[in-house]
C-alpha cells in the first residue's frame, strides 16, 4: 500500500511527529532535496531506514536539527564552524563535527563513526516537523540508494510510497541538490561533498578550503560512491551535440529535448537537475548532456552528472 501524501497542515505535522516518536518513517521537505525522517536515538527505526533504502550501513546518516543548541547537544563545534553556522544555517550546508559525549544519535546512524553530520534545513515544513518532534532526526535523501534524489513529493511516492509511512508535500525543492558537506574538524576546512552552497561562500567565512581533487588523499565522505544519482538511461557527458536516438539535456541557447538553463543559470540548472533526468529517463533509454562549466555550482552539479555516467 501506498504511504498518504499530505500537505503540510498543523494536523497532517502533528500526525507526523507522532509517527517518527513511534518509529515510523516519513518523506519531508526541505530546501535541496526530500528526506526520509526518522527519530535519529531509535536505532531500530534507523534499521528500518537504511533497509527502505536499501541503504549500505557503512554510510552513516546526516542528523537534522530545528535549533544551534539542539546541535551542540550532539556536537563539538569549533570557533570556525561556529561562523560557518552563523552565516550559513539554516541553509544547505551540512557540517561533519566530533561527536558529542552525551549525545543521543545512534551508533548506527553513524556507521559507528567519532564524528557526526549536521544539518539545520531552510525549509518552513522540515523546521516545524522538527521542532514538533523536538529532537534531531537522520534524513538521507528519500530515494533508493544509488538512485536520483527526489525534488517532489510525487518523485518519492513512486520510488519509497511502499515503504513509507507518510509522505508531507512541500512542492517543489528550490534548491535541487544535496547540501554542501564540509568536515569542520580540522584547522582547514575540508570538502566532503559538494553541493547546494557554493565552496567560494565558505572560503569567504573561513579561507583555506581543502578540495577533494587538489589533494586526493582528503578524507571523503564514506557515501560518496562513484556511481550514484543514477538513472536506467545510459549517459553521455560534456556532449555538443545529441547522436541519432539520444535525448539531449541542454544548458544554454540552443535545441535541446529538454533545457536545465536556457540563460546558462547554474543555480537554476541545480534546481532542474534531477527532475529533467527523471523525466528523460522515463522517455529515453540515450541521454547526452551539454557541457556545463565547473565554477561555482557547476562543481556540484558535475559531480552528480559524472556519478550518475558511470556504468555498473
Ligand atoms: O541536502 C541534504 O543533505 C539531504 C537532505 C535530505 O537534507 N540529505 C542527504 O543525505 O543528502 P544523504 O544520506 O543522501 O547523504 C548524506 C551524506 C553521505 O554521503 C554520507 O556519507 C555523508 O553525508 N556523511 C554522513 N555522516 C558523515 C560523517 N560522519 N563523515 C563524513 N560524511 C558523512
Ligand atoms: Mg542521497
Amino acid at each position: 500500500m501506498s504511504a498518504p501524501v499530505l500537505s503540510p497542515t498543523n494536523d497532517a505535522i502533528t500526525r507526523a511527529a507522532d509517527l517518527l516518536r513511534s518509529g515510523g518513517l516519513v518523506a519531508v521537505p526541505t530546501e535541496t532535496v526530500y528526506g526520509l525522517a526518522a527519530n535519529a536515538a531509535n536505532a531500530e527505526a534507523i534499521a528500518r531506514l537504511y533497509a527502505a533504502k536499501g541503504r549500505p550501513r557503512f554510510n552513516p546518516l546526516i542528523a537534522h536539527v530545528a535549533s544551534l543548541e539542539m546541535a551542540q547537544a550532539q556536537g563539538a563545534f569549533s570557533r570556525q564552524a561556529l561562523e560557518l553556522v552563523e552565516a550559513f544555517w539554516p541553509g544547505p550546508l551540512t557540517l561533519v563535527v566530533d561527536v558529542s559525549e552525551h549525545g543521543t544519535v545512534s551508533d548506527l546512524a553513524r556507521a559507528g563513526l567519532p564524528s557526526l553530520a549536521l544539518r539545520m534545513p531552510d525549509h518552513p515544513v522540515a523546521q516545524s516537523l522538527l521542532s514538533e518532534f523536538g529532537g534531531p532526526l537522520v534524513a538521507p535523501s528519500a530515494n533508493p540508494s544509488g538512485k536520483i534524489s527526489p525534488t517532489h513529493a510525487e518523485h518519492v511516492a513512486t520510488d519509497m510510497g511502499d515503504r513509507v509511512d507518510l509522505i508531507l508535500d512541500g512542492g517543489t525543492c528550490t534548491a535541487g541538490l544535496e547540501s554542501t558537506i564540509i568536515d569542520a574538524r580540522g584547522d582547514r576546512p575540508a570538502l566532503l561533498r559538494p553541493g547546494s552552497l557554493d565552496p567560494a561562500e565558505i572560503e569567504r567565512v573561513w579561507p583555506g578550503l581543502i578540495r577533494p581533487e587538489a589533494n586526493p588523499d582528503a578524507p571523503q565522505s564514506p557515501g560518496q560512491m562513484l556511481r550514484h544519482y543514477a538513472p536506467n538511461a545510459k549517459l553521455r557527458l560534456h556532449a555538443a551535440t545529441p547522436d541519432e536516438g539520444e535525448a539531449f539535456l541542454g544548458f544554454g541557447p540552443g535545441e535541446a529535448t529538454l533545457n536545465l538553463s536556457t540563460s546558462a543559470d547554474l543555480a537554476e540548472a541545480a534546481a532542474n537537475l534531477f527532475r529533467m533526468l527523471r523525466e528523460l529517463d522515463q522517455r529515453y533509454d540515450r541521454i547526452a548532456v551539454a557541457p556545463i562549466p565547473s565554477h561555482g555550482l557547476g562543481e556540484a552539479i558535475n559531480d552528480r552528472l559524472t556519478r550518475a555516467a558511470k556504468t555498473a
